[in-house]
């Protein structure tokens, strides 16, 4: 079995090659990743001198590199997580969620159908629902609620979640695709919510909190979300749709609490900043599908999972130092020379 994960070096990528080295040590794997602003070497140095283990430094979106990629290696399976994943550089630059997402999303599925892949697993999210109102507590994102996107992120990650669902309708190309919700856990870019509080609280800097905080986000732990994916390459069915979540929503203000309180600093450092354009309110999955056809159950609580998440940044300082210092583009440039 050889399988093929783009966007490896980025957060949930790089937990799913920690995930799937142990759990199925007899693949072989190959990582493409471009090695953007998001992408990080050292989140998979540990992988990079294992046997059955290569890493490629290229573009999803470079028809050439991809096409003699897929000649090379012929691989039985692709899982792709390279996306441009923020919803504010999103809302600054909606071209480049466009190129990335989309065009590097459809680049893949035309080199996945030439060469005949076994499985295009596509890593699609829950923002591409749209957002749940907060006073329903009764309403949940099911597979069957029609896409409605609110942001250019979660309108590119609709594009490239349909094009997937087209492949397999229109070419019978074996395609998969999960939403899920919000992910925590080690090694998260510093610009999402929970690492970029944790940096802030460390400096005892001001925590940016759009608006009052009230919006709610249905939070699932990384390795919860690889252990989904696993289970859907493995038993899911080709053309389903897999949402994945936890039922564990909590509002951002909550969160921002809780990570205040795990590092014994004061409220005071909240500041509560303009309101994200476009903001969804609300995401909330129902994750009663892959439960009941896959067996499939979140692992990690809220409370373990944030704590433990909390002491990782703390013990591992030197991770976010190096992004916020820029270092860590001088080892990324180096990673992307030899693995050319
Ligand atoms: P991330 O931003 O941490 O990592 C993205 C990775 O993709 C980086 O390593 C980056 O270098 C790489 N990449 C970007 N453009 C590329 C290109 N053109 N070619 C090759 N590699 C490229 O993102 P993440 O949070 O790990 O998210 C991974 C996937 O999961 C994304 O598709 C995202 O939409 C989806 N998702 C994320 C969440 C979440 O909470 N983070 C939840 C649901 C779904
Ligand atoms: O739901 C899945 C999605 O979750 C993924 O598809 C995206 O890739 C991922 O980035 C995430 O999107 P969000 O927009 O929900 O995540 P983010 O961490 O950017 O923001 C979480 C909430 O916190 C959101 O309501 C906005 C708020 N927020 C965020 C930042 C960065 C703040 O209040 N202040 C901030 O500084």
């Amino acid at each position: 079995m050889k399988m093929l994960i783009t966007g490896g070096a980025g957060f949930i990528g790089s937990a799913f090659i920690r995930y799937m080295l142990k759990k199925h040590p007899d693949y072989e794997y190959v990582c493409l990743d471009c090695l953007t602003y998001a992408g990080n070497i050292k989140n998979i140095e540990f992988a990079l001198n294992m046997p059955g283990f290569r890493f490629a430094c290229g573009s999803i979106s470079d028809k050439d590199y991809v096409d003699a990629l897929f000649e090379k290696e012929k691989f039985d399976v692709v899982v792709n997580f390279a996306a441009e994943s923020h919803v504010d550089r999103s809302i600054k630059n909606p071209d480049l969620v466009v190129e990335t997402n989309v065009m590097g999303t459809l680049t893949l599925l035309n080199a996945a159908r030439k060469y005949e892949v076994k499985r295009f697993h596509q890593i699609s999210t829950d923002e591409v629902y749209g957002d749940l109102p907060l006073d329903r507590p009764d309403l949940f994102f099911t597979e069957e609620t029609p896409i409605r996107t609110s942001s250019p992120y979660s309108s590119s990650k609709a594009g490239a979640d349909l094009l997937a669902l087209a492949f397999y309708r229109t070419y019978g190309l074996p395609v998969t695709v999960s939403r899920c919700s919000n992910n925590y856990g080690p090694r998260q870019f510093p610009e999402k919510l929970i690492p970029l509080m944790i940096a802030k609280a460390l400096r005892d800097e001001p925590l940016p909190v759009y608006g009052e905080g009230l919006n709610v986000r249905d939070w699932l732990y990384v390795d919860d979300h690889c252990k989904a994916v696993d289970l859907i390459i493995s038993n899911g069915k080709p053309g389903e749709i897999y949402n994945v979540g936890g039922h564990n929503e909590k509002q951002n203000i909550e969160v921002v609490k809780t990570v205040l309180d795990r590092l014994g600093k004061p409220y005071g450092l909240i500041e509560h900043v303009a309101d994200r354009a476009g903001h969804d309110l609300r995401y909330a999955i129902d994750p009663s599908k892959i439960s009941a056809q896959l067996g499939w159950e979140p692992e990690t609580d809220f409370e373990t999972g944030i704590a433990s998440t909390i002491d990782w940044y703390i013990e591992n300082r030197s991770w976010t130092d190096d992004i916020l210092s820029g270092e860590y583009l001088k080892y990324n440039e180096k990673a992307a020379e030899k693995y050319a």
